[in-house]
């Protein structure tokens, strides 16, 4: 049996679906040329007769393409297959996917119609479409709901009809690893022409088994896999791709088999797909998430720093992720607290270890997550923590207009003295007062990002502002917590502002202490 995966993407069409907002064409573009570059072999791009946008996009997507198969979805029904076809015929290759549900349930209560018609509406279609393409897929919808027998016969029609990809949709999510292999089985046992196609999967993850099913489906003989990125889709989502993908990759020794997928660009398109889908990925996901190679705990940190094998199943590099990350909580030891003091280019003979530990873990105590430059502050500036913070915001007023310029008045506290600034800008209220602050500071900053979140419910939820800004190519970062929403975001500023104080502080007084050992 060939031992390469198809991997087929549907984050355009079923993870599009489920999003609260339509996206705009040139937003699916941009997704479809990642996917391109990320080797996918199928992009199921849309559903052209759904809507005259999504015909557009298909339009434009298929002018676009042309490594990897574009394909489009189409039901039994000669209009949805033509607007396929023709969305799609300027591409020089693509496959039409048509569906058609095959479960009693289905066949009965939604399409109210018998098998035998259920075989002649597909047989039909097939027909249509094979005038448009060659590369036909077919879904028998709620496959795995769909007896065994009824499975088996209407597969061999539609290998026969011309059908070159079967695809064995488990639409509700209803599967377990056992049954879809069985399925599997059964087709390969019982179909006579089954070797004339590629058997896939289509997972739904409403039990949490999708990345599971599919990889049982493949250790049944499956050589397609259907999913989207991140697992976006209808309800619980999809079989998250890029966990189908690495676990091909990372246990081959027990799959036997690979994909063409270029995984150096996983974890980009991950970021891109989140981002104009608008659907934030959990830290603790797979692959993807920003803690799946984070190390919390004293003991894995320290054993992933002796060998990362230890505690790492797949180097980050991998994937397209630089450095191993080493959350740095009360719970790290000081292997972790060296290891981003020698990153930072300090040797052990420039700081006092015990020293900087013992207050590393009083910071750690009470700030929660402490970073690089934390460190370097408690080495070179304050080993006690209570002293008061250099900047601290004294007053604002915004003032904002609906369609116009929004106006900030600050007063920020540096060292001993109140300086006070104004800005004016059309990029909302929230940019008139980094302006404002940044007018006193002049530190050349970079915005990298801004993320609200609301802490507690109702009227009392206080609104709590995580900003990340680049500064002389190192990262800062910033929290803020206030009832409103305008204050947290300058309290955030006000306080990557003062960690990039510290960090020049720390700089002045390196330059001195070098200055004098020349000397
Ligand atoms: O989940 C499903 O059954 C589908 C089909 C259209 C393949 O998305
Ligand atoms: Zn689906």
């Amino acid at each position: 049996m060939n031992s390469k995966v198809i991997i087929f993407d549907t984050t355009l069409r079923d993870g599009e679906q489920a999003l609260q907002a339509s996206l705009s064409v040139k937003e699916k573009l941009q997704i479809a040329l990642s996917l391109e570059k990320s080797g996918i072999d199928v992009i199921e791009v849309g559903f052209p007769i759904s809507s005259p946008g999504d015909f557009k996009s298909v339009q434009t997507i298929s002018k676009n393409i042309k490594d990897s198969r574009i394909c489009s979805l189409a039901r039994c029904v000669e209009k949805d297959i033509d607007a396929a076809g023709q969305a799609m015929s300027s591409s020089d290759s693509f496959r039409i996917h048509i569906f058609l549900a095959t479960s009693v349930l289905h066949m009965e209560s939604k399409l109210r119609k018998n098998f035998n018609e259920i075989i002649d509406m597909a047989v039909f279609s097939v027909k249509k479409a094979l005038r448009y393409t060659d590369d036909i897929e077919f879904s028998c919808e709620d496959a795995s709901r769909t007896t065994i027998d009824n499975l088996c016969r209407i597969v061999e029609k539609l290998i026969n009809s011309g059908v070159k990809t079967i695809n064995i949709p488990d639409t509700v999510g209803y599967t377990i690893p056992n049954e879809i292999s069985y399925i599997i089985k059964n087709l390969f046992e019982r179909v006579p022409n089954i070797h004339k196609s590629i058997i896939s999967v289509h997972c739904h993850d409403d039990l949490g088994m999708a990345v599971g099913n599919s990889i049982s489906a493949i250790q049944a003989g499956a050589r397609q896999i259907e999913g989207t990125i991140n697992g976006i889709g209808e309800r619980a989502g999809n079989t998250a791709l890029e966990e189908v993908i690495m676990a091909i990759k990372v246990r081959e020794d027990i799959l036997g088999v690979s994909t063409n997928i270029n995984h150096k660009e996983i974890y980009r398109t991950s970021q891109i797909i989140s981002q104009i889908c608008n659907m934030p990925i959990p830290a603790n996901k797979a692959i993807v998430g920003s803690n799946a190679f984070a190390h919390s705990s004293g003991i894995h940190q320290d054993g992933v720093l002796k060998n990362r094998k230890n505690y790492e199943i797949i180097d980050p590099s991998t994937i397209g992720l630089k450095e191993v990350k080493l959350n740095l909580t009360s719970r790290s030891g000081r292997a972790a607290v060296k290891y981003y003091m020698d990153e930072m280019g300090y040797t052990s003979s420039d700081y006092n270890i015990d020293e900087l530990y013992t207050a590393f873990l009083k910071l750690a105590d009470k700030k929660g997550q402490v970073f690089d430059y934390d460190l370097e502050a408690l080495a070179f500036i304050n080993k006690q923590q209570d002293q008061p913070e250099y900047f601290s915001l004294k007053f604002f007023s915004v003032q904002s207009i609906s369609n116009g310029l929004s106006t900030a008045s600050v007063k920020l506290l540096c060292g001993k003295e109140i300086h006070t600034e104004s800005s004016t800008t059309s990029n909302g209220p929230v940019d008139a007062i980094y302006q404002a602050l940044n007018r006193i500071t002049h530190f050349p900053i970079i915005l990298q990002k801004f993320q609200l979140v609301a802490k507690g419910k109702g009227k009392d939820a206080l609104g709590q502002v995580d900003i990340l800004v680049e500064y002389e190519k190192r990262k800062f970062h910033g929290i803020g917590l206030a009832t409103d929403i305008i204050e947290s975001s300058a309290q955030a500023m006000v306080n990557v502002l003062n960690n990039i104080w510290k960090a020049r502080e720390v700089n002045k007084k390196l330059k001195i202490l070098k200055h004098f050992k020349k000397k």
